[in-house]
């Protein structure tokens, strides 16, 4: 498709392939940053010491640095000062021909931080200055090769002025301050690790710290500050509760130390990403550093510890070793997820942890690898790199490395990350390195399995068996298929780890023997080929496959079972993830019946063996309540949707609606049990136990409140009232905004923005609680408030919480057959991209899924689609529209 021609963008940008991949001409040995920070008008004068790479010296090349909205004052090379003739100057860079192998060239930019809404490079947020680099932010401050595989040291001196922006920090360690004329003032710091422009950081403004320290295996102090507005000083406890022990995590379980004598977190309120691994100074969305039990729930809680920890984890897996190039994102991502799962996994559930991973990964992350952008782990191109900060490199990365370390085993993969470290510490590498690590300790071939890195879509995993009574024998066939993806029509076969166990008739594992050799009663197998059939042998009775344990590879398990095998293997399967999946497919299979119940005209009718199973979890002894909370989520809409090629999301909606109803009304008295036993003395308290009872306590509210019975509402608007924590209030609050009755939540509603006014991240719940409500008047909702006054365009928070949560969690209203769901988010993503093109780009996504809709509603979402196309478009959205309506 020659998008020139298709798109009325006047100029359409370029993609950038990996096969392209060439050194850089130069390398930087020191760049010496001042900063003269002012609102509209900040200079940034920097001094750079260039070499030609010795990599690629045997070309006179022309020095190519840089730089995006950047107004240039002056530029010197060997101390010279350039004229216009002596070199090229575009929008996007400038170039410098014939200069010598060795050169200090010194710029002075002026740049205009207070306009800066697409929070790229240096721009403000509540009054204080703030940067954000990765990934091509760096160029939006001074010229500069803005690539991963140019390492420098950095100093950076910050002038401001002294009254409005007494905190200056940047990376490393601070150097030298002091006065400067007309009340301002300066502070130098120097960053004593090389490291790529995307790690660079500065804060400037009144900004209060909460410090602490942390003692380093080896004995040394580490200085450790949250800074934070001062209304926050009371929300950084649980911040540096994490940080310290995300840092000895490490040392145990990686040998990995911290390398600074400071580590600094700044929150800040306007963010696109959840945080950022800045060298030494950590800018966080103040959502994932704030944590307080009166206005954060246990969810944030959760969400803090693990960015916290990922960023962190970041310092070895990411900074010290870093990408080559930006294809390589996964090589940080994908590894850094992976840890910081590991690190949720050791300090809470491991069972509530995967439960909860897998639960995301397969409905939002498989939902990406089947619609128009798609792509591999590692991508092979790229039109806007910040399109590329998905699920699937993240998550997907994730299940990869997850994967590898299941292949060697745990111990072995330790020594193969000490390799990658050590052998690697101070370079820009590929994904290749990382691999090639495992493989040496391991001695296993993974040329195989680096088609996880370079094939997209999800692989289909199909399972046949058959049992034969008088030989006594089991067969098990497993068979691959990976469906096509965009770009990709062919898939060769890949190596899936399959842990399986077969479970016998009285629910114990049985021993497994396949060709005279024993196994024991798990056992991870490894499908290469397209299908693979195994025979087990001395066995008395049909077993149960228990496939899949633990989600041990990132697929799609098709298998037809019925509702008595997924009944047995709910209590009897040894796998937590897989008794609570058994669960799950039994939901689904339930809730399939009754969409086809409602397809063919005919009344909807609950299996009772869903009603039987949910009795048996209600009923039994309560073991584990984050476990039992966990088995009694109904799957998602978005998930139910995933399972069809054809949605009908009103089905859908209906279908799940109505089964949440029935198992609520059939089972009323054991959920008001259940509730009234775990809402007994709770006093808030942090510890594991008293959250697993909170979610369990409010799992069973919400059932209770989806029968709408008065007495469900009445204790739902008690618990509002009573709750000494948030996440009490909010469960309760959700469930009053959510009912039937339009008005039954406005009460609390209005009681809630009163008391939560002055807390912005407590009003982005407030928005997301009403606009995600099930009945038609959403849509209404989230117009109405998007003129409230907490609410702005400009603050990501803000969008995901209001449009966002709307147009993901509410699926069958932004689908409305009127099409007023996709004008809105039309209208507000054409907005936005003149705003903030990053957030432009991701809000649209739901509107780019439209093939498996009905061909009325794919009508109306490609016609929002060239709506928005029509635009004058940035690069970020372009490629996303394009790629939707290719
Ligand atoms: N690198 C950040 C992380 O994963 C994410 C991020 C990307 C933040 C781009 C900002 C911009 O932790
Ligand atoms: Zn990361």
């Amino acid at each position: 498709m020659n998008q020139a021609i298709s798109s009325p963008s006047l100029q359409a940008p370029k993609a950038i392939h990996l096969k392209d991949y060439l050194p850089p001409a130069f390398l930087v040995q020191q760049v010496d940053l001042c900063f003269r920070l002012d609102d509209h008008h900040t200079r940034v004068i920097s001094r750079l010491q260039l070499q030609r790479n010795p990599a690629r010296k045997e070309h006179d090349l022309p020095l190519v640095l840089q730089g995006q909205q950047l107004q240039l004052i002056e530029l010197k090379l060997d101390g010279r000062t350039l004229s216009s003739s002596d070199y090229e100057l575009t929008d996007e860079q400038l170039t410098l021909t014939g200069v010598p192998d060795s050169l200090v060239l010194e710029s002075e930019v002026e740049i205009d931080p207070l306009s800066n809404t697409a929070l790229e490079g240096l721009y403000q947020s509540s009054g204080n200055f703030c940067t954000q680099c990765e990934a091509e932010g760096f160029r939006r401050i001074t010229f500069y090769p803005d690539r991963p595989d140019v390492l420098a040291r950095f100093t950076t001196r910050i002038e401001a002025d002294q009254s409005r922006f007494p905190v200056l920090l940047s990376n490393g360690n601070p150097i030298e301050r002091g006065e400067l004329p007309d009340g301002h003032h300066f502070v130098t710091w120097e960053d004593p690790f090389p490291k790529p422009a995307y790690l660079f950081a500065l804060v400037a403004g009144q900004l209060h710290p909460v410090k602490d320290t942390y003692t380093t295996l080896s004995g040394r102090q580490v200085a450790l500050e949250v800074w934070v507005e001062k209304e926050n000083l009371h929300k950084c406890d649980h911040a540096l509760r994490s940080l310290k022990a995300a840092m000895q995590w490490d040392e145990q379980t990686y040998g990995r130390e911290y390398d600074l004598d400071i580590y600094m977190i700044v929150a800040v309120n306007d963010f696109n990403m959840g945080a950022m691994e800045n060298k030494g100074l950590n800018i966080f969305n103040s959502s994932c550093v704030l944590a307080d039990h009166r206005s954060e729930t246990d969810m944030a809680f959760h969400r803090v510890e693990s960015v916290v920890a990922h960023e962190y984890f970041h310092n070895w897996s990411g900074n010290r070793v870093t990408c080559r190039d930006w294809f390589q994102l996964s090589l940080k991502e994908g590894f850094t997820v992976f840890r910081d799962q590991q690190f949720s996994a050791d300090q809470h559930s491991p069972a509530v942890e995967r439960i909860q991973q897998v639960a995301m990964l397969r409905t939002a992350q498989f939902a990406e690898d089947a619609g128009p952008t798609a792509h591999p782990v590692r991508p092979e191109s790229y039109i806007e790199i910040n399109n590329f900060y998905t699920l699937t490199v993240y998550e997907k990365g994730a299940e990869v490395v997850r994967m590898l370390s299941e292949l060697v085993g745990r111990d072995t993969f330790r020594k193969g990350s000490d390799l990658y470290f050590e052998r690697f510490d101070g370079q820009a590498v590929t994904v290749e390195d990382f691999v090639a690590c495992m493989a040496e300790v391991s001695g296993l071939d993974l040329s195989q399995f680096m088609r996880w890195y370079s094939q997209a879509g999800t692989p289909q995993l199909t399972a046949e068996s058959h049992y034969n009574p008088t030989a006594r024998t089991f067969t098990l066939t497993l068979r691959q298929h990976t469906p096509a993806t965009p770009g990709q029509d062919l898939k060769e076969p890949l190596l899936i780890p399959v842990k399986l166990g077969l479970v016998g008739p009285s629910g114990q594992d049985l021993p497994m023997e396949v060709n005279g050799e024993l196994w024991g009663q798990e056992r991870v197998v490894h499908l290469k080929e397209q299908e693979q059939t195994w025979t087990f042998h001395n066995l008395d009775a049909e077993p149960v496959p228990s496939l899949l344990r633990g989600f041990s590879a990132p697929v799609r398990l098709l298998l037809d079972r019925s509702p008595e095998q997924l009944a047995f293997l709910m209590t009897a399967d040894s796998d937590g993830f897989n008794r609570w999946d058994a669960g799950q497919q039994l939901a689904l299979l339930a809730i399939r019946e009754l969409i086809n119940q409602q397809q063919c005209g005919a009344a909807m009718m609950l299996n009772p063996a869903l009603i039987q199973a949910y009795r048996q979890l209600l009923d039994a002894q309560v073991t584990d309540p984050a476990i039992l909370a966990e088995m009694l989520q109904l799957p998602s809409e978005a998930y139910i949707a995933e399972q069809y090629d054809q949605v009908d999301v009103d089905a859908i909606h209906l279908a799940r609606d109505y089964a949440r109803k029935t198992l609520a009304t059939a089972l009323y008295p054991a959920f008001l049990k259940l509730y009234q036993q775990f809402a007994k003395n709770q006093a808030w308290s942090a510890e594991a136990a008293a959250v697993a009872g909170r979610r369990l306590k409010n799992t069973c509210l919400g059932w209770l409140v989806a029968t709408e019975s008065e007495e469900a509402l009445q204790l739902a608007q008690r618990q509002f009232e009573q709750a000494d924590n948030m996440t009490d209030q909010l469960a309760a609050l959700i469930c009053l905004a959510h009912a039937e009755d339009t008005t039954s939540g406005d009460p609390a509603l209005k009681a809630f923005a009163l008391q939560w006014a002055h807390d912005p991240l407590v009003m982005d719940s407030w928005f997301s609680a009403q606009v995600t409500r099930p009945h038609p008047d959403a849509l209404e909702r989230v117009k109405l408030l998007m003129a409230h006054p907490a609410f702005s365009l400009k603050n990501p928070n803000k969008v995901r919480a209001l449009i966002g949560a709307f147009v993901n969690q509410n699926r069958h209203n932004f689908h409305r057959r009127d099409g007023s769901g996709y004008a809105l988010l039309a209208d507000t993503v054409i907005e936005l991209n003149r705003i903030n093109p990053q957030i432009a780009a991701r809000l649209v996504i739901p509107l780019t899924r439209f093939r498996r809709m009905d061909d009325y509603r794919k009508g109306l979402m490609k016609n929002e689609l060239e709506r928005i196309r029509a635009e004058k478009l940035s690069p970020d959205l372009f490629e996303v529209i394009e790629k939707s309506l290719a």
